[in-house]
């Protein structure tokens, strides 16, 4: 069943320029994973954005975009609440940003959940802290009780992932989720994501750079350049098969970084220490 369906999207910024995103076009079925990976000024967040029906005002918008029965570029704003963190949630690029640093990070969690299902506080905080651990973090008890800076950058991204799932949304939407850890962290948190969306049976649209980084949690994927779609296949098919000349070129990358030991996303078990950052 589809559950997203984005038909010749187009978005403009300004009178004078060209656009953000030029005629994309792509779908998702319920519970699948789609990577949507192109250098930086592509259009891959803008993408997000529309489909989260966040795109600023000033924006004009053409095209479709279909969640869930919903057209999203024809919905209040208090319909689009009521989709948000309900049935699509996102993992934002920074994330520091996503987080209210004045805040303890259990209520923040639990702040989302209220919104959506009104639950009460003392289940609120059973529900957060079975999430918390849900998502890997080895004392949840204890990162429910912390502040944003009180915890490393791999426990804050954890952190927003929990945000993300705690409503069990139909589709999680990762904008650049782990590029800002170093690259072991890194490795974990994608196999945590992979994990946590095999049994939500959640649907991802998982925005990248990097090939290597979205072949670990995607099969399919689109490749973005200069606002459209280039290329579209499996990651398998594109590794094997790359048509567009900068599908080339990423792949190319891709195999150099695999080549260079200790510089990309090594196999590791978690061995990931909670502790070792929250001190920082
Ligand atoms: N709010 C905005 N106002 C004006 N231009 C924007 C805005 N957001 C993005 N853009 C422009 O749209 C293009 C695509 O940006 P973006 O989707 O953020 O790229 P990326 O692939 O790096 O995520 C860029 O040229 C960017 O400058
Ligand atoms: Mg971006």
């Amino acid at each position: 069943m589809t559950l997203l369906e984005v038909c010749d999207l187009t978005v403009t910024f300004g009178r004078h320029r060209r656009p953000a995103l030029d005629g994309v076009c792509f779908s998702l079925d319920a519970g699948c994973r789609l990577g949507v990976i192109g250098e930086s000024g592509s259009g891959k967040t803008v993408t997000a954005l529309a489909v989260m029906g966040l795109l600023p005002e000033y924006a004009r918008v053409s095209g479709t975009v279909e969640l869930a029965g919903h057209q999203i570029t024809q919905l209040s704003e208090s319909g689009l609440a009521r989709l948000r963190g309900d049935v699509v949630s996102m993992v934002f690029q920074e994330p520091m940003t996503a987080l209210d640093p004045t805040m303890r990070v259990g209520r923040q969690v639990a702040e989302v959940l209220r919104l959506h299902a009104g639950a009460e506080s003392g289940p609120a905080r059973a529900a957060v802290v079975r999430m918390l651990a849900e998502v890997g973090l080895s004392d949840p008890d204890r990162v429910a009780d912390a502040y944003p800076h009180q915890l490393s950058g791999g426990q804050r991204q954890r952190v927003i992932l929990a945000m993300a799932l705690i409503n069990a949304p139909d589709l999680v939407i990762c904008d650049e989720p782990t590029t800002a850890l170093d690259v072991t962290v890194q490795a974990t948190v994608l196999a945590k994501l992979d994990e946590v969306l095999e049994a939500s049976g959640a649907a991802c649209l998982f925005i990248s750079h990097d090939l290597a980084v979205v072949s670990q949690v995607c099969d399919q994927v689109v490749v973005m350049l200069d606002g459209r779609i280039v290329e579209t296949g499996s990651v398998a098919d594109l590794f094997a098969n790359p048509q567009h000349p900068y599908t080339k070129g990423l792949v190319a990358a891709a195999q150099l970084d695999a080549a260079t030991p200790g510089q990309r996303l090594p196999v590791v078990e978690d061995f990931y220490q909670p502790d070792a950052g929250a001190k920082r």
